[in-house]
């Protein structure tokens, strides 16, 4: 707990949720993927269609071991916004990282936004 609202600005909870700029959102192809590095995680974002719709996850595929899942390919599944994984084509929901073809399975997802055109994420 921090001892004073003085101190409470510098403490590491703080630090590690604020937003990192990526990179213009033109530079993401529409529905692909790009790899940053947010601090220590590497964070696959995704850009939906030629919007200023992202999402980010965790880079790590659970299933192929890899730090791959930034190449995967975006699309929808019933309505629900997906990645497919590029190695083994799980798919994952983007917007909850939660893997729709294993329950048990679910990657770490990041808030994403786009401000004056940059990429933004919360890690
Ligand atoms: S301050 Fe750590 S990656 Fe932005």
């Amino acid at each position: 707990m921090a001892q004073s609202l003085s101190t409470q600005a510098q403490s590491p909870e703080t630090e590690a949720k604020q937003w990192h700029s990526i990179c213009p959102v033109t530079m993401i192809a529409p529905n692909t993927g790009v790899n940053a590095l947010v601090d220590t995680e590497q964070v696959a974002i995704f850009r939906v269609g030629e919007t200023d719709e992202v999402y980010a996850v965790s880079n790590f595929d659970p299933f192929s071991q890899a730090f791959v899942m930034s190449r995967g390919i975006v699309g929808d599944r019933q309505g629900v916004l997906k990645v497919a994984a590029p190695i083994y084509k799980q798919n994952f929901n983007l917007k909850t990282g939660e893997c729709l073809d294993d329950a048990t399975v679910k990657l770490t997802a990041y808030p994403a936004r786009v401000v004056d055109g940059q990429v933004q994420i919360s890690a």
